[in-house]
């Protein structure tokens, strides 16, 4: 299922099809696409963010590949009509709770990072995030009013053993195929929800011998993204910190228009996004970058349809444009050669 969204959605989600559908020639596939309505796109078409048959039509699909949702249109409208909400729908009516964010530096970017070259080459971290529970979707919540006439917004953070266990051990398996070192990312020092997330994390740690646990805090662990990034293999966080977080992270592979995703539930379905937004600034101006996109589509290849050959292929291709020197605005730098949205699908495609 295909569901392109608002903004700079269909125009990156167009250069990933493109993109699939060049893989799927060249390795026989057998691919399908069904195009779908969610955020802004379905408010104008439907009145609501997602439909309850358009969630049912994903969730009979083999994966979803997801552009962006919201943007000024829809910005003023109650929270639960917001584009956004389809989005939170989608993600929990699937029960989408393992969120992987994978940071990874193209050496041909290093000078793209707002980094130094050398703090960021080589960087390879894989961010876990819970995706259906936390703060996000915590209960009660609401603005209310108080007896002294004025309002008072409120939510609720809040994690069962359950629902930190499974996030942990989806975190501490990645580990065990990766690097081995897993950082956990909490707010043990104030928040009694976190206590209880660094609790469940040591008490599985036994199970996982050949993974070295740490925890930090968030705030620290902010720093240390931007001071000495390479430190970190797999991290693993609540919701709202490994919203932003991996915001962080991404411009440390030189641009948010890098950084795909993957969003699995227990039985291995997913949906695969860019972890970037909508970007309303530059919509309509075809100066997107796509990348992060077509890396999700290579994902969900991956890690939904078993055709690990097909997305090898798709990032070496990214690899061999950014080897070229072509480069959207985001990721522009002295000596390349700037593209377009569609030229830089079109030379992805091409690099097959
Ligand atoms: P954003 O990620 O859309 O944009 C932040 C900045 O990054 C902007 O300057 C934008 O131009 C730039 N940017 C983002 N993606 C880019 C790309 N592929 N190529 C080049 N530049 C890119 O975040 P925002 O501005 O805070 O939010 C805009 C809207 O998107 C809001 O309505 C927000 O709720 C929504 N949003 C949706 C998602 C999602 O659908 N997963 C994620 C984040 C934000
Ligand atoms: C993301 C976005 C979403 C989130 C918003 C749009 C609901 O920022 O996918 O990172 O906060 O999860
Ligand atoms: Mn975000």
């Amino acid at each position: 299922m295909i569901l392109p969204g608002d903004g700079i959605g269909p125009e990156i989600v167009e250069q990933a099809v493109a993109v699939l559908e060049a893989a799927d020639k060249k390795f026989n596939l057998g691919l399908s696409f069904e195009q779908g309505l969610i955020g802004g796109a379905s408010i104008d078409a439907h009145g609501e963010p997602l439909t309850d048959a358009q969630l049912a039509a994903a969730g009979e699909c083999d994966a979803v590949l997801l552009g962006a949702v919201g943007g000024p249109k829809w910005d003023t409208l109650e929270r639960d009509i917001r584009p956004e909400r389809g989005l939170l729908k989608i993600r929990s009516k699937l029960g989408l709770y393992a969120n992987l964010r994978p940071a990874i530096l193209y050496p041909q970017l290093a000078d793209a990072s707002s980094l130094k070259p050398e703090v960021v080459a080589g960087l390879d971290i894989l961010i876990v995030r819970e995706l259906t529970g936390g703060i996000y979707f915590g209960e009660p919540r609401g603005i209310r009013m108080l007896e002294n006439g004025e309002k008072q917004g409120f939510n609720t953070y809040v994690y069962s053993e359950s629902e930190i266990e499974r996030i942990a051990r989806t975190a501490f398996e990645a580990a065990q195929k990766r690097g081995g070192k897993l950082c956990s990312v909490d707010k043990a020092n104030v928040l009694e929800v976190t206590v209880l997330w660094r609790e469940v994390l040591d008490r599985l740690a036994p199970e996982y011998p050949d993974v070295e646990l740490s925890h930090m805090y968030v705030d620290n662990a902010a720093m240390q993204l931007v001071r000495a990034p390479k430190q970190f293999d797999v991290m693993v966080t609540g919701n709202m910190f490994g919203d932003i977080l991996s915001d962080a992270a991404a411009m440390l592979t030189g641009s948010i228009g890098m950084l795909p995703s993957a969003s699995l539930n227990e039985s291995g379905f997913g949906l695969y996004e860019p972890c970037h937004g909508s970007a309303p600034d530059i919509a309509g101006q075809g100066i997107a970058n796509p990348l992060a996109t077509i890396l999700s589509a290579a994902m969900m290849l991956r890690y939904s349809l078993d055709m690990g050959e097909a997305a090898d292929a798709i990032e070496q291709a990214v690899s061999k444009v950014l080897d070229e020197g072509l480069r959207t605005a985001d990721i522009h730098t002295e000596g390349c050669k700037k593209v377009s949205t569609a030229e830089m699908g079109a030379a992805v495609v091409a690099a097959f």
